[in-house]
């Protein structure tokens, strides 16, 4: 039996930073303000956590200055924070501007009491969709080869399968079928944790967990054909992840009433 304890890990995804005045995905809002929202709230009920995960589309407009808003606002946080891009992301420009902040890194394997974490690159330069070219693959081989007595997490911005949503699901990870090929073989994988797609998501495969999360700024209309908002409030996720690759997890909204929306037809 193991001793060791349960992982306290929050995920914050899709704050996009950095979203011009004019507004974004036709509402005018301040993405700054509903990520400080989530933060709050996360302090408050959930200081004690382990680790949080940042997983990509952390800017709209992905310039140093929106990088450095993004590292303002993850600073003094009573938690480690480790980042991976979206594809509205500059991976680069993300690292340098994070590099040596404290606490908050772009760390691809964090391993803590009996699981190991992999953060995972799915963007694309230039495209809206997903993929892990052939580094990111061996790079997943190679950590989950070194890790097989751990539980394994993996992370990234892409949903691995279709969420229901015609026009996200064209966005969705390309050839999942050779990311699934190695979680196949790597029996101690039990979810896959992503983003991109500002909304609750959870299915099974193959006893992996599959889950999506809702963004900290605005939420997508679940099984719409066509883009669609959300009146869902600014989000972010729980997980315990357990000592026997059990998880946990609940996506919870923070409550804001007085959201300031101006929808305008799009
Ligand atoms: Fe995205």
């Amino acid at each position: 039996m193991s001793r060791s304890r349960p992982l306290t890990v929050v995920q914050i995804t899709d704050p996009h930073l950095g979203a011009p005045s004019e507004g974004m995905y036709g509402v005018t809002i301040d993405t700054g303000a509903t990520l400080a929202r989530v933060l709050a709230d996360i302090r408050a009920r959930c200081p004690q956590a382990d680790l949080m995960l940042a997983t990509g589309d952390l800017a709209e407009r992905p310039v140093p200055a929106t990088y450095a808003q993004l590292r303002k606002a993850l600073s003094g946080l009573p938690m480690p924070v480790h980042c991976l891009p979206g594809n509205h992301d500059e991976p680069q420009v993300m690292e340098e501007a994070l590099a040596d902040a404290p606490g908050i890194d772009c760390a691809r394997v964090i391993t803590r009491e009996d699981w190991v974490v992999v953060m995972l690159d799915s963007t694309i330069p230039g495209h809206a969709g997903g993929a892990l070219d052939a580094d990111e693959l061996e790079f997943l081989e190679e950590t989950l080869s070194r890790h097989p007595a751990r539980n394994a997490l993996i992370c990234l911005h892409h949903p691995v399968v279709a969420v229901g949503s015609r026009w996200m699901d064209r966005m969705k990870l390309a050839d999942a079928g050779a990311l699934f090929q190695i979680t196949d073989r790597h029996t101690q994988v039990r979810g896959l944790l992503f983003g991109h797609i500002h909304q609750d998501f959870e299915a099974v495969r193959k006893g992996v967990r599959l889950i999506g999360t809702p963004s900290t700024c605005l939420q997508f209309l679940p099984e719409s054909d066509d883009f669609a908002l959300d009146a869902l409030p600014p989000a972010w996720r729980h997980l315990t992840l357990h000592p026997d690759g059990r998880i946990d997890t609940q996506v919870i909204y923070v409550d804001e009433p007085s959201r300031a929306m101006h929808s305008v037809s799009r």
